[in-house]
């Protein structure tokens, strides 16, 4: 019965697949094992489902074991352990560097207590004075913690550099050296002074009238180390509570001390740094605890330590002598005005990136503008583009230079800060 179909169906087709040439297609592009390890995974799953079935685990949706299973007890008691850390500090370590050493911790407004090391901490990573994470029960310490810092001064550190580098600031040569001496100089040879037996410099003051370059020269500084570097703006570290100014102070020098190497650059420093007076009614001394604080870090550090203070203002006559005097600030570098060299360097510097008439006499310009500042001529720079985007021009001409330069320079002479300050020193 059965015989007589597949006999047709041989007859209709004349090459016929036999069962080995099957077989054969079905092995092409398969390992010599392949059977046999798919049997083995088979076998496997089996065996995994039948381990189930005895658990009782089913499968579901959340991954949870079955009702039946299910240690509530058990499991609230663990979740009462696993309690948050309490914040304490150790002040002291009994016996350290040895098997049984001890630390006493105090949490504050509590109690002290004598506690040992939790599992996960080794005794190198606590020290004395140390914050660190205590739990409730035993008080065994947990996790070390960093210091505490005031997140508005963590915020100052600038982390991505400027884009200005050295080339862009015009004249200045001798500040640009006097300012790499201090900063980069100790950083670099550290040991030229140890050789020599003198303590580097732990700072610089900058002056001079608005304008010609202090807060620039900072930021090309920054560009140019690896250091960490630090930006404040005084008035930042005036505060509205007693004591604030002064503590930011405290902690933004924890926090430079804890770097490899960091400067720190206050600007416009006059608002904090002004000559100590009395006003008869004791009220505004807040700016002046600031001030004292900062005389008192500087003394703290080591010169040779990986500090460097910059400071910039306009008015160096109304600073405390106290954070002037040498020891502190060692250096004072003056912002000049530009001379005629410097002020073409500067022109060529603005219009660099501008899309200028080739052959301009920037020479000329420059002599044209005597006493004039840095920021006085980038902002002629920037009206001469002005005048070209008015006549609907794609590039600036000289014509558009002298004009500006007359607009500018002799035009806005009277809102120039430059005589005042002259008056000033
Ligand atoms: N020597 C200079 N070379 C090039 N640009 C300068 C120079 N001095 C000042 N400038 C220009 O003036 C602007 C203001 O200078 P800045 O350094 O902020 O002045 P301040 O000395 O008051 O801090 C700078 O952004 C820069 O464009
Ligand atoms: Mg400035």
């Amino acid at each position: 019965m059965a015989p007589e179909p597949e006999d047709e169906l041989n007859e209709k087709n004349p090459k016929p697949l036999d069962e080995d040439d099957i077989a054969l297609l079905k092995t092409y592009g398969l390992g010599p094992y392949s059977a046999s390890i798919k049997k083995v995974e088979k076998e496997i799953k089996d065996m995994a489902k039948k381990v189930n079935d005895l658990c009782g685990i089913k499968e579901s949706d959340t991954g949870l074991a079955a009702p039946s299973q299910w240690d509530l007890v058990s499991d609230k008691q663990m979740m009462q352990e696993e309690q948050p850390l309490q914040v304490a500090r150790c002040t002291k370590i009994i016996n350290p560097n040895t098997e049984d050493a001890k630390y006493v911790i105090n949490v504050k407004q509590i109690a002290k207590f004598v506690v040992g090391l939790g599992d996960r901490v080794s005794p190198t990573d606590i020290e004395e004075g140390m914050r660190v994470g205590v739990d409730r029960n035993k008080y065994q310490i947990q996790i070390p913690l960093p210091p505490k810092i005031d997140p508005s001064v963590t915020m100052m550190t600038v982390e991505e550099k400027p884009d200005v580098t050295y080339n862009d600031v015009g004249g200045c040569k001798e500040q640009i050296e006097k300012m790499r001496e201090v900063v980069e100089l100790p950083m670099l040879h550290p040991e030229k002074f140890v050789k020599l037996g003198i303590d580097p410099p732990k700072g610089v003051l900058c002056y001079g009238p608005p304008g010609t370059g202090k807060t620039l020269l900072a930021r090309a500084v920054a560009n140019r180390t690896d250091a960490c570097f630090i930006r404040v703006i005084g008035s930042e570290l005036v505060q509205k509570y007693v004591g604030e100014g002064a503590r930011m102070v405290r902690e933004l020098f924890q926090m430079a001390r804890s770097k490899k190497a960091c400067i720190v650059f206050f600007d416009e420093v006059d608002a904090i740094g002004g000559a100590r007076f009395d006003d008869g009614v004791g009220g505004d001394n807040e700016v002046q605890r600031t001030m004292l604080e900062i005389v008192n870090q500087l003394d703290g550090f080591d010169a040779r330590g990986n500090i460097k203070v910059l400071m910039a203002t306009n008015r160096p006559d109304t600073l405390d002598p106290a954070l002037l005097r040498p020891g502190r600030l060692d250096r004072k570098v003056e912002f000049g005005l530009p001379d005629l060299e410097s002020r073409t360097q500067i022109f060529k510097i603005h219009t660099r990136t501008m899309n200028c008439e080739r052959d301009i006499r920037f020479e000329l310009l420059a002599r044209l503008c005597p006493n004039s500042t840095g920021a006085d001529i980038r902002s002629v720079c920037t009206e001469a583009g002005m005048f070209a985007i008015r006549a609907r021009r794609k590039t600036v001409t000289e014509k558009d230079f002298l004009d500006a330069v007359n607009k500018v320079i002799k035009g806005y002479q009277k809102f120039s800060a430059t005589p005042k300050y002259m008056v000033y020193n």
